[in-house]
């Protein structure tokens, strides 16, 4: 009789974990895949139209990679313009379950990174702001797991000053437009990436051969 109750037992636990895989697993899976479909279909879309100052693609994918790769969730991008480098790390943080702030003081440029960001489908992982990253970035309580830099060059390191304190450990500072062998960064004011490269708490490297993207990331503690 007790071995009879526990081949029903069993049955009924299989019938539920079959359910589980095959009814809410395959949904979850859908929307993910639907969703890589519509933003692929819109980077394909503005691949030659990206005018506003956008990073190239690779470095797009280099932003992709990093916030996928550490499981990153809680990201804030500093330069906004109409949306490029935001579509790739939203892309990632879909799929990481976390959110982009990101930050714009040009109004038409903001307005349209809003439009692009519905159209590839990625709106409700990013909360776009139109101000003043010089006064926002101070005021923005934290914590980031992951940070891009691409406004203003001549205030990169006063950015770094700003969002270290509320960078988790483990988290990553990544800054475009960096020119190792200048000390700083290319047609700009130099020293961030000597500055980052100074701190003991960081490792800090160029992200990959060719791309001009500095990568710091905060050492965990031991
Ligand atoms: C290089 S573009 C950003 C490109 C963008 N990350 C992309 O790949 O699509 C730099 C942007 O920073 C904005 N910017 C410059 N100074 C700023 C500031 N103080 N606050 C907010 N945005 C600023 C500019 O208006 C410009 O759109």
């Amino acid at each position: 009789m007790r071995k009879k109750a526990m081949i029903v037992l069993a049955s009924l636990l299989g019938l539920a974990t079959a359910i589980a895989v095959t009814g809410s697993m395959p949904q979850a899976a859908d929307k993910a895949s639907a969703l890589d479909i519509q933003v692929k279909a819109f980077l394909e879309k503005m691949k030659s139209r990206w005018a506003d100052l956008n990073v190239p693609e690779g470095d797009g994918q280099l932003l992709y990679d990093i916030v996928l790769k550490n499981n990153y969730k809680k990201a804030l991008e500093i330069g906004t313009s109409t949306g490029h480098s935001g579509i790739w790390i939203a892309w990632a943080l879909s799929k990481t379950g976390g959110k982009l702030i990101t930050i714009e003081i040009d109004e038409s440029r903001h307005k349209e990174a809003l439009a692009h960001f519905r159209e590839a489908g990625l709106a409700e992982y990013i909360d776009a702001r139109l101000a003043d990253a010089h006064k926002l970035v101070e005021e923005l309580p934290g914590p980031f797991d992951f940070v891009f830099s691409d406004a203003d060059k001549a205030w990169y390191v006063n950015y770094a000053k700003a969002v270290i304190p509320k960078l988790l450990p483990g988290g990553c500072l990544a800054a475009h437009n960096i020119s190792p062998r200048r000390g700083g960064f290319g047609g700009g004011n130099g020293g961030y990436f000597d500055y980052m490269k100074n701190l003991s708490d960081f490792d800090t490297s160029m992200a990959a051969d060719r791309s001009s993207l500095a990568v710091s990331y905060k050492k965990k503690a031991r």
